[in-house]
């Protein structure tokens, strides 16, 4: 006899299916209702029976469907492979969904959108999109009669030029698959209905889910969506925002998925845009004012985007996980009839953090700012109680406290200033990122010269002191005041985030009470230690957690962060803030040991033993090793340029091959394995020419200072890019109007960069406003689908006051193609130099153009 939980249907599956070839006869047995389900008879062992239930999440189906999308390879826009045979295999298999479940209770409708338009965004420093047919497969989900309340579950299927995208994002769209045909097949209808969109244009900057969002008739009945994304290839799916406002979203996530992973100061950190990426979810909250949740796989960041993104690397266990979590969130949002009036629930923020995975707790913000000025009050009666206590002289322990307050903090800063020297030393001696492959050697690196430098200046603090008695003690209430402050801090600043001094502030100070009696009659006993920690544990295992987040994000993001911002500065930093954080309420068992000598000989000879290993380089970044590869990102552009003067004329004209290295450490260690490139082929921006006159593709020319320009022979891809201004007129308000029209690939750029005295007034873009970036130029990404006719655009220019000294005439244009896919893609000298490239590096090449004309 076997009881099965509904929800672990679908384990007892994914066991039997294993056993699944050993079956020669099966009895089918369909499992129909949720909740409780008896199989009354007995199983033996020479029994073949094969469980199956439709209505659960079958990760072995999506692990199939993700096999077959990854199959075909890179997927960039435009290409065969994403506008035809991806799109072929999920229609072909939304199909084979809607006839199986033709007789169910909802109805399936399957709508192909091929949508133009373009829009402007301040991401990347301010650029611009323009599209023209992408795809988009929209399935809408329904109770046979229609609703007109929607829910909107959003993935995408192309991938970045170069990359099988198995987790970026075909995983999604596997998981979409099942979750579409297990809600589907069950057979007692929802009030409320679901758009599947697998959009087709995400990785050309978000251009297809604002076709969708803007245009598609559907839209204007989406309530709320969810969002599959990557930053990482496996691992669990972790909340990255919710939101803006709608707590009701959060609070479904909590109440519905079986494995909750989440915290609101991912939300914070990840809006206040210190991570350098963007997803759908910033399209839907502008452009559709839409509330949702968005989720996305983070571990493993260093192989996103590449080759190794593949579909052997993504546990089944992960795809079971999110297929879990997708699937009962819907089914409970498409319940819900705060989905049907979501504009009653609007308002307030919530708190919420998983603790270990395990539970979620989510409380109202007001609740959340009610309970932190609760605990800071506390706090602080604590903290005047201690103050006003006979014996304690006139003030001599308020004295006390702000003079350890005062060496707390500097120990802080000297700790941090001593760490940064040592990230600028491994700078300087060319080491830079030794980490990204030997992670915990920063933290032997890193960790131990901040946790030593921390010790010493207490030891010190300690010394000169001598004679205080009660300084552990003190050093507790240092820590609590500092937490306090930023918890009071946060609070007012209405960050959600406040929850986590606010554990670092209750926890502590409950226990400390609780132990007073014990520490008064024995000091700092065995015992009290032990229970101290175990007061501490919450919250410290959260925080660490949190930590590991960080690290776990931020460390991958080092290799693809550009050329400027030095990662040892950023992994020193943070690595040093750790400390300090974590080092907070053990701070007062420096003052309670005898000596500190063991340990910071101890935290010494690590450090000296890492410095020295490093600095011999005997810690290399980069790896190839099949298990975890980290490769160093490359771009490789094959390129011809073109630079036309005021008459028209061609002024010069040379091809090379543009190499843009991911990360600060550039071409250094690539030189010794393709000795041609070196710094002697270091270009320079040219600031008279658009875009510093090289083909960007992303508008990141800030980030990405240096690059390199190897001499090649001229490229000639089969359909060349064809521009020409097709009118200049003056209009009867001063302006000058000029219009264009390009044909060319599926990616081109188009940089404007009008000159001094000139500036753009209007054009045919987005909402009319011409959106600059940080230079003031224009980068204006376009792509296509298919194919698609000539793309003509305007702008209106207004010459104020000319200046004499810079470029001739009122403005420069330069149009960029990108071949990313077909025979086009490839030359002989990229195939030579990519043979040459040392195995442990990812570059991803294609041929480029660059025309620049003067006007
Ligand atoms: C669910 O799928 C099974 C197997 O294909 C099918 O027999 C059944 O009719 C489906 N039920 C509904 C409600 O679609
Ligand atoms: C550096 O590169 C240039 C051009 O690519 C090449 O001519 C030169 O030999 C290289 N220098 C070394 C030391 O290899």
């Amino acid at each position: 006899r076997i009881d099965i939980q509904d929800e672990s249907i679908s384990r007892v599956y994914r066991e039997i299916s294993e056993l699944e070839s050993g079956f020669t006869s099966a009895n089918h047995l369909s499992l129909e209702q949720a909740g409780m389900v008896y199989c009354p008879f007995t199983v033996e062992p020479h029994h073949n029976i094969l469980f199956r239930s439709f209505q659960s999440f079958l990760a072995s189906q999506s692990r199939r469907h993700l096999e077959q999308i990854t199959s075909v390879g890179a997927r960039p826009v435009g290409s065969p492979e994403n506008e035809v045979l991806t799109v072929g295999y999920l229609l072909e298999q939304i199909e084979k969904i809607r006839v199986e479940t033709a007789a169910g209770p909802h109805q399936l409708t399957v709508d192909v959108q091929r949508p133009t338009g373009s829009f402007s965004i301040d991401f990347l420093g301010g650029f611009t999109s323009f599209y023209d047919r992408v795809t988009n497969i929209a399935v809408r989900l329904e109770p046979k009669g229609g609703t007109q309340h929607l829910m909107l579950a959003n993935c995408h299927f192309d991938t970045v030029a170069n990359s099988p995208g198995a987790s970026d994002d075909a995983v999604s769209c596997a998981v979409m698959l099942e979750v579409l045909h297990s809600l589907a097949n069950q057979s007692t209808p929802f009030p409320y209905g679901v758009i599947f969109l697998f959009n087709g244009a995400e990785e050309n900057i978000l251009q297809a889910s604002h076709g969708f969002i803007t245009q598609h008739p559907w839209a204007k009945q989406v309530r709320a969506f969810i969002n599959l994304e990557a930053a990482g290839v496996g691992g669990k799916e972790v909340v990255f925002q919710t939101g803006p406002e709608n707590p009701w979203l959060v609070q479904a996530y909590v109440q519905a998925a079986k494995h909750p992973f989440a915290s609101v100061v991912g939300q914070e950190v990840f809006q206040s845009g210190i991570i350098p990426s963007d997803t759908d979810f910033r399209i839907y909250r502008d452009f559709g004012n839409i509330p949702g949740i968005d989720l996305a796989f983070i571990e493993n960041g260093f192989i996103y985007h590449t080759k190794y993104d593949t579909a052997d690397r993504i546990l089944t266990d992960s795809i079971q996980r999110a297929g879990d979590n997708i699937l009962a969130v819907l089914k409970y949002l498409l319940k819900s009839e705060k989905l049907a009036d979501s504009s009653e629930y609007r308002h307030g923020n919530m708190v919420f953090f998983d603790l270990l995975g395990v539970v979620v707790v989510a409380y109202p913000a007001r609740v959340g700012t009610i309970l932190n000025y609760m605990v800071a009050t506390a706090t602080f009666l604590y903290l005047a109680k201690k103050a006003s206590l006979p014996g304690n002289g006139g003030g001599r322990y308020v004295r006390d406290l702000a003079c350890a307050t005062g060496v707390a903090v500097m120990s802080w800063i000297v700790t941090l200033l001593s760490v940064l020297i040592v990230a600028l030393l491994v700078t300087l001696l060319g080491r830079s990122m030794f980490w990204y492959n030997h992670f915990y050697a920063a933290i032997c690196l890193y960790g131990t010269a901040a946790t030593g430098k921390m010790i010493l200046v207490h030891t010190l603090a300690k010394n000169l002191y001598f004679g205080v008695s009660g300084l552990g003690d003190l050093y507790f209430d240092v820590s609590l005041l500092l937490w306090c402050c930023s918890l009071v801090w946060l609070t007012h600043q209405g960050l959600c985030s406040a929850y986590v001094p606010m554990l670092m502030v209750a926890f502590p100070l409950a226990t400390k009470l609780l132990l007073a009696k014990e520490f008064k009659h024995r000091g700092a006993s065995v015992k009290y230690s032990v229970l101290y920690l175990l007061g501490l544990a919450l919250p410290y295992v959260h925080f660490m957690f949190l930590i590991w987040v960080v690290f776990e994000i931020f460390t991958p993001i080092m290799g693809r962060s550009g050329t400027e911002i030095p990662p040892e500065v950023v992994l020193a930093s943070l690595v040093t803030l750790a400390t300090i954080f974590l080092s907070s309420f053990f701070l007062h068992f420096i003052y309670l040991v005898r000596s500190t000598k063991w340990i910071l000989a101890g935290l010494g000879s690590v450090f000296i033993v890492v410095f020295l290993l490093m600095s011999c380089g005997l810690l290399f970044p980069y790896s190839d090793s099949p298990d975890s590869p980290r490769p160093k990102r490359v771009f490789l552009q094959h390129t011809t340029r073109t630079f036309h003067n005021l008459q028209g004329q061609v002024e010069s004209q040379d091809s090379g091959l543009w190499i843009n290295s991911f990360d600060y450490t550039g071409i250094q260690h690539i030189t010794p394995h393709v000795p041609e490139i070196n710094d002697s082929v270091r270009t320079h921006c040219r600031e008279d020419r658009p875009f510093c006159g090289y083909p960007w593709f992303l508008p990141v020319k800030f980030l990405s200072k240096k690059n390199w320009y190897l001499p090649a022979p001229e490229v000639s891809p089969s359909s060349p890019v064809e521009f020409s201004l097709l009118s200049k007129e003056e209009t009867s308000w001063g302006t000058i109007k000029m219009t264009f029209s390009a044909k060319g690939p599926s990616h081109m750029s188009l940089y404007l960069m009008p000159h001094r005295g000139a500036s753009l007034s209007t054009w045919s873009f987005g909402d009319g406003k011409p959106q600059f970036d940080l230079s003031g130029e224009y980068f204006i990404f376009y792509s296509h689908g298919l194919d698609a006719p000539t793309w003509t655009f305007w702008f209106e220019i207004q010459v104020l006051d000319p200046d004499p000294s810079g470029p001739e005439g009122m403005i420069s244009v330069a149009i960029s193609s990108h071949y990313f896919f077909g025979p086009d893609q490839r030359t002989a000298q990229l195939e030579e130099i990519l043979r040459r490239f040392p195995t442990w590096a990812f570059p991803s090449s294609w041929v480029s153009t660059y025309d620049m004309y003067r006007y």
